[in-house]
């Protein structure tokens, strides 16, 4: 089976062709246009914008998908889109795309949660594109997954794939969202997530000495939930008080990072502990953070439980994730909703069943 992907929930346009052989699943083609140098004057995503750039740039990423795949549309025998989480204007762009391709195609359409999309791309045992065929991992049940983007933080009980149990989440901002406004305070530019990385590991290659300190949110609040939004505000008072050098800049990276990096795993090690768990899963745009992964494989010998982490090159939104969950939920035949029953879910929930 040839399927299609499509993912337009934030700032990346993203096609992805992905065929099923038995077991075995090679990307005839993988695009994640990225559209951030556009956002970065808005200091984060403008929905509007998001939309607009979608909608100019899905068909022309759709002719260069099936000249890179080097198939004919008519190979194609299913779509997968994302309906949900993510911004509501942008989910629309994807959705209406993937409508109107399925009507002059005849072909099913797989909705697909963005979240389980995370999941779902660490199974992949390789992300290579093209002539490279991959197996899925075996996924030892139930699972632990945590989830760690620009949009959610959350810390969820896999049963199986499809069936799942929120454990925790954030109260205020997601992970992501932190580390991006942080930045926005230490000038960096939307999304500051990275650079906040870079600035950090080279606090801790410096050795330089540690003169703030921030505090650890939540670490002790008995549930799994998060709260990262008091973060912001510390550094915001620090700032009234301190001449922002290079010097703090880094300082505060790498103390925000150990901030935010202890009390993940002291909420994960507290989840491993309460529930049972035979595989630990990190996905979401932050798990690219070094120090972070580092301490989650740390964790994960602690238990002795196998990690599983996404692929080269999938940590961030693309629509391999998608394609790889349409296809996991349509055996042999994708089940379909009717396209014409697929709205955007802006906040749809990895619980909803529906
Ligand atoms: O999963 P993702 O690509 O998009 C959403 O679904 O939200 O996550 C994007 C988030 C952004 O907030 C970005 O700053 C963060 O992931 N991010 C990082 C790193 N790379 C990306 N945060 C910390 N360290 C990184 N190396
Ligand atoms: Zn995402």
């Amino acid at each position: 089976m040839i399927l299609l992907g499509i993912e337009t929930s934030c700032d990346e346009t993203a096609l992805c062709l992905l065929e099923k052989k038995g077991e075995e699943f090679r990307i005839l083609a993988n695009i994640v246009h990225s559209q951030i140098e556009l956002h970065k004057e808005y200091g984060g995503v403008f929905p509007a914008l998001a939309k607009r750039e979608h909608i100019k740039n899905l068909p022309i990423l759709y002719a260069q998908i099936l000249k890179d795949a080097k198939i004919k549309e008519n190979k194609i025998e299913a779509i997968a889109v994302t309906e949900g989480p993510g911004l509501e204007p942008a989910l629309w762009t994807g959705i209406l795309f993937a409508k109107e391709l399925a009507e002059r195609l005849s072909l099913p359409i797989i909705p697909v949660n963005h979240m389980e999309g995370h999941i779902v791309s660490t199974l992949l045992e390789s992300s290579l594109v093209s002539e490279h065929f991959s197996q899925l991992k075996r996924l030892e049940l139930p699972a632990l997954a945590i989830l760690i983007s620009g949009g959610h933080t959350e810390i969820v009980q896999v049963e199986k794939l499809g069936t799942y149990k929120i454990l925790g989440r954030t109260r205020d901002d997601a992970i992501g969202e932190a580390f991006d406004k942080v930045a926005r305070m230490l000038n960096i530019p939307y999304p500051g997530g990275p650079e906040i990385s870079r600035l950090a590991a080279e606090a801790r290659a410096e050795s330089l000495p540690e003169t703030i300190s921030l505090p650890r949110p939540m670490i002790h609040s008995k549930d799994l939930d998060f709260s990262f939004s008091g973060l912001k505000t510390h550094v915001l008072y620090m700032l009234k008080e301190k001449e922002l050098t290079p010097l703090l800049t880094k300082e505060i990276a790498r103390e925000f990072e150990d901030a935010v990096t202890e009390v993940l795993i002291a909420k994960v090690t507290q989840a491993l502990e309460d529930h049972e768990c035979k595989t630990l899963i990190v996905g979401g745009g932050v798990i690219a953070n070094t120090h972070i992964r580092a301490s989650f494989e740390r964790l994960a010998n602690q238990f002795s439980i196998p990690l599983y982490l996404p692929a080269p090159g999938t940590t961030g939104d693309n629509a391999l994730m998608i394609a790889l969950c349409g296809v996991l939920a349509g055996h042999p035949l994708p089940k379909t909703k009717g396209p014409s029953s697929i709205t955007a879910r802006g906040n749809l929930s990895l619980e909803s069943r529906d």
